[in-house]
């Protein structure tokens, strides 16, 4: 890349994350200006949260454990993360908990920070890390997603450096909702983890039909796999969430922590254990959210606006064929979520809901 290219990267990156920051305020203050007062009665399709959870197993446990949450979580993180463990074929040594993921990936890039250089990232992509790192003194290079909108690994291999220290991949992709085939990521890997921090954030992938990539964390140390109980657990208020590494990448992710896997509640950490267990509920979630985004797929097709077929929980569509500002038409019936994540653009991302809010959403746009 030649000074030019190098200078408008950088600009275009400012302005993108000055964008999306100044986008979610503005967002935000409309919301509450509109809606206080009301809350109740609106269809909330922002945050990408699951409206069915969290389980039944899970609700039960978190009741039981309010008695318990005078003692410190000691044995119930250790039981959670022998847990998860067991289920990724790993040991509790492989298992660091969060208060959601966003605490370790934020933590992740708080490591490759103090490592000097620079982190490679897509763009657009889940940036709620992105601040802190900059702050403690990575400057991250954006790469742009392909025409098709799917993440572009030959860029971003393109994009490293010397001095690059972490590559963060969302994968199944926020906001965009394309997932990358396990044969090509496993390769990027393969090929990068030798050189840098891979953060591989894995936050929707029960929504999809990949497997994981935490196989490889013994493999790759350099390999860390951030998940979620927000999302398919239905968890998102409990702020649980865990990382997958090798047990030395874990142990420097530990000393980061000022208490080590405890920053969860004792009472959350009893959900997340037993939403593990709720098999039932977690094949329930996948298959209603599929019902209801091919509800939205259906609705945006009679619509005429085109949209990227989503492994995930949201929708990325492009709202420029419509006749209607589609966040305002939305929001005017009470539908709160539909948001842009590009400058200048008019793709819009939309959580999927539960069948019968996709149905009003439905009837909003074809109405
Ligand atoms: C891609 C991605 N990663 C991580 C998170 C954060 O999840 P948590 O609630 O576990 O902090 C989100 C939440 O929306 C997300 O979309």
């Amino acid at each position: 890349m030649d000074r030019r290219q190098a200078l408008r990267q950088s600009a275009l990156a400012v302005a993108a994350f000055v964008f999306s920051r100044d986008a979610f305020a503005r967002d935000a203050e409309r919301i509450v200006k509109t809606y206080s007062g009301s809350p109740a009665g609106f269809i909330k399709l922002s945050s990408n949260e699951n409206p069915h959870g969290p389980s039944p197993a899970a609700r039960k446990a978190m009741m039981d454990a309010v008695n318990g949450s005078n003692r410190y979580p000691w044995e119930v993180t250790t039981q959670l993360r022998e847990k998860i463990a067991s289920l990724y074929g790993l040991t509790k040594e492989h298992v660091v908990m969060g208060a959601g993921s966003s605490e370790l990936l934020g933590l992740v890039s708080v490591m490759a920070a103090l490592q000097k250089g620079n982190a490679v990232a897509p763009d657009p992509t889940f940036r709620l890390w992105m601040p802190a790192a900059r702050k403690f003194g990575l400057p991250i290079k954006l790469v742009p997603l392909t025409s098709g909108k799917e993440t572009d690994l030959q860029q971003m291999k393109d994009n490293m450096d010397a001095h690059t220290k972490m590559v963060y991949i969302c994968n199944p992709a926020n906001p965009t909702g394309t997932i990358i085939p396990a044969a090509e990521l496993e390769s990027f890997i393969k090929e990068t983890a030798s050189r840098c921090i891979v953060l591989l954030d894995e936050a929707y992938t029960e929504f999809s039909d990949e497997p994981s990539m935490a196989k490889w964390v013994n493999d790759y140390p350099n390999l860390v796999v951030a998940k979620t109980f927000s999302k398919i657990y239905g968890m998102a208020g409990a702020r649980a969430g865990f990382a997958l590494a090798h047990p030395q990448t874990i142990k420097q992710l530990n000393e980061l922590q000022p208490w080590s896997n405890a920053g969860t509640s004792a009472v959350s950490l009893a959900g997340a254990l037993a939403s593990l267990d709720d098999k039932e509920f977690v094949s329930f979630c996948k298959k209603e959210n599929r019902k209801a985004r091919d509800i939205f797929y259906t609705a945006l097709e009679k619509a005429g606006m085109p949209y990227i077929p989503s492994h995930t929980s949201f929708v990325y569509f492009d709202s420029t064929p419509f006749n209607k500002d589609v966040t305002q038409l939305l929001e005017s019936q009470q539908i709160i979520g539909a948001r842009s994540f590009e400058a200048g653009s008019k793709w819009l991302r939309l959580s999927v809901g539960t069948v019968d809010e996709m149905k009003k959403v439905a009837s909003v746009l074809n109405g």
